[in-house]
C-alpha cells in the first residue's frame, strides 16, 4: 500500500516531476521509422509534452515543439525543407535545434528570427524505431540491446495506445504469478466457454520466484511445478530493462521480443511490441521481409468488449481495469508481490540518484560497452514449449502481417 503522495511520485511523468526527470534520462521510442515513410511529420505526445517529429528533405530527423511560436498552430501540418520544418501558416522555418532560420515576411535586415528558438530534442534511429532524448545534455548513448541490432533478422513492431498509466503495465512484468492465473486458468476458462481446451504450459504452479538486480534492471526467474533447478526458467530467467522495457523470447533460438511502455502522459501509454527473429546465418532473409512493418494490436471487438482469447489481450484487460492510474493507496500486496515491491524500490532509488546529480542505472557513456548488449534470456522457456507456431498464434504476434513467413524461415533450420 502506498500513500497518495508516493503513488503520485511513481506515476506522474510530466516536466519537472521527479519521475518525469528520471524517465527523461533515457532514450525513449517516439515512432516507428515506417511511420514517416508516406508522411514526413508525426505528432508525438511523450511524457506529457506535445511535439512534432519530422524528416526533412535531406533525410535528417527533428523532434521539436508541436506549436509554432508565432501564432501557435500545430506544425504537424508543416512543410519539410532541405534543413528543418517550415510552418504552414506564415512560413517560419525551424531547424532541428529549434532555431528559427527564416521569417519570409519580416524585413530582410530583421534579427527577430535569431531570438526565436523553440524546444528541440535529439533523435536517433535504431532497428526501425526512432528514439528521442528529452533530458539534460550530455545525452547518454542509445543502448544497443541485442534485439534492436542483431544481424540477419526479420523485424516487426506491434503497437497499441493503452488508456492507463505506464506503471501498472510495468508492474505486470514484475508479477510472474499472474501468468499462471490470467494466461493459464483464466485462459482455460475463456476457451472452455467456446468449447475448446488449453494445453497446460501456462497453468503450472509457481513453486518459487526470484528477482535479481543486474546492470540494466531486474532479472526475474521462476521455478514451475515439475521443473528442476537446472531449467532455463530458473537458472537464467529474463529481465525488466529499467525503466520501461520487458525483454522476453528464446534468446539462444534467435527470437527477441521487447515490450516497451512509453508514457504518453500520466493516463496513456504507447505500448510497443518489438520483435526480431534471427534464424541464423544460413537462412537468407527475403528482401520484402527486411522492411519493418508497424501493425496495430487490437484489444477490443466491435462491441467494445475486450479480446480475451490471446495472451496480450488478457494483460491489457487487466492493465486498463485497474483504473486509469491504479489506486495503490488501497491495494493489499501479498508475498508473491515482492517483484513489484523491488521495482518500486528501484524507481525510488533511481529518482534519488538523479536528484543527487548522478546517472541512473543503465546509463551508458562508453561506446566500447555499447557494441551489442546481450540481455539474459532463457533459451528454453517453458511457456514457449508448444513451439513457435503455436506460441505466435497465442500472442499479439497473431496480428503481425509477416509472422507466418517467420515461422517458415525457422522451420528451415529445424525450429518449429
Ligand atoms: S503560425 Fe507559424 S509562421 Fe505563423
Ligand atoms: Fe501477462
Amino acid at each position: 500500500m502506498l500513500s497518495q503522495q508516493q503513488n503520485e511520485l511513481l506515476t506522474k511523468v510530466g516536466p519537472g516531476t521527479p519521475m518525469g526527470n528520471l524517465l527523461r534520462r533515457y532514450w525513449i521510442p517516439v515512432a516507428a521509422t515506417s511511420e514517416l515513410k508516406d508522411k514526413p511529420t508525426k505528432k508525438v505526445r511523450v511524457l506529457g509534452e506535445d511535439l512534432v517529429l519530422y524528416r526533412d528533405r535531406s533525410g535528417n530527423l527533428g523532434l521539436i515543439d508541436e506549436r509554432c511560436p508565432h501564432r501557435k498552430v500545430s506544425m504537424v501540418y508543416g512543410i519539410p525543407e532541405k534543413d528543418g520544418l517550415r510552418c504552414q501558416y506564415h512560413g517560419w522555418c525551424f531547424n532541428k535545434q529549434g532555431q528559427c532560420l527564416e521569417q519570409p515576411n519580416e524585413p530582410a535586415t530583421s534579427t527577430f528570427k535569431d531570438r526565436i528558438k523553440i524546444k528541440a530534442y535529439p533523435v536517433q534511429e535504431m532497428g526501425g524505431l526512432i528514439f528521442g532524448y528529452l533530458g539534460p545534455e550530455p545525452a547518454p548513448l542509445l543502448p544497443r540491446f541485442d534485439g534492436f541490432v542483431v544481424e540477419n533478422a526479420v523485424r516487426m513492431i506491434g503497437n497499441a495506445v493503452i488508456p492507463c498509466n505506464w506503471l501498472q503495465i510495468m508492474e505486470n512484468s514484475m508479477d510472474p504469478i499472474h501468468t499462471e492465473w490470467l494466461h493459464g486458468h483464466y485462459n482455460a476458462y475463456i476457451l472452455e466457454r467456446d468449447g475448446k481446451s488449453l494445453e497446460d504450459a501456462f497453468q503450472r504452479k509457481h513453486n518459487k520466484i526470484e528477482f535479481d538486480a543486474f546492470e540494466y534492471g531486474i532479472v526475474k526467474r521462476r521455478l514451475l511445478e515439475g521443473q528442476t533447478e537446472e531449467s532455463d526458467d530458473w537458472r537464467i530467467g529474463h529481465p525488466v530493462v529499467f525503466p520501461y522495457m520487458l525483454a522476453v523470447g528464446s534468446g539462444g533460438l534467435g527470437a527477441y521480443q521487447f515490450q516497451i511502455r512509453v508514457p504518453i502522459d500520466d493516463e496513456n501509454t504507447w505500448h510497443v511490441w518489438y520483435m526480431a527473429y534471427a534464424p541464423g546465418e544460413e537462412v537468407e532473409i527475403p528482401e520484402h521481409l527486411k522492411e519493418i512493418p508497424l501493425y496495430e494490436v487490437p484489444y477490443k471487438d466491435e462491441n467494445g468488449d475486450y479480446l480475451l482469447d490471446y495472451i496480450d489481450g488478457q494483460d491489457i484487460m487487466c492493465w486498463i481495469t485497474q483504473g486509469t492510474i491504479a489506486d495503490r493507496t488501497d491495494e493489499r500486496l501479498g508475498t508473491t508481490d515482492k517483484g513489484i515491491i523491488a521495482y518500486r524500490q528501484m524507481l525510488k532509488e533511481q529518482i534519488a540518484k538523479v536528484e543527487h546529480g548522478e546517472d541512473p542505472i543503465g546509463t551508458i557513456r562508453d561506446p566500447e560497452k555499447n557494441q551489442f548488449i546481450e540481455l539474459p534470456l532463457e533459451r528454453h522457456k517453458h511457456h514457449f514449449s508448444a513451439g513457435f507456431k503455436s506460441v505466435f498464434s497465442r500472442f499479439q504476434t497473431r496480428f503481425s502481417p509477416t509472422i507466418a513467413e517467420v515461422v517458415e524461415l525457422f522451420a528451415k533450420v529445424g525450429v518449429k
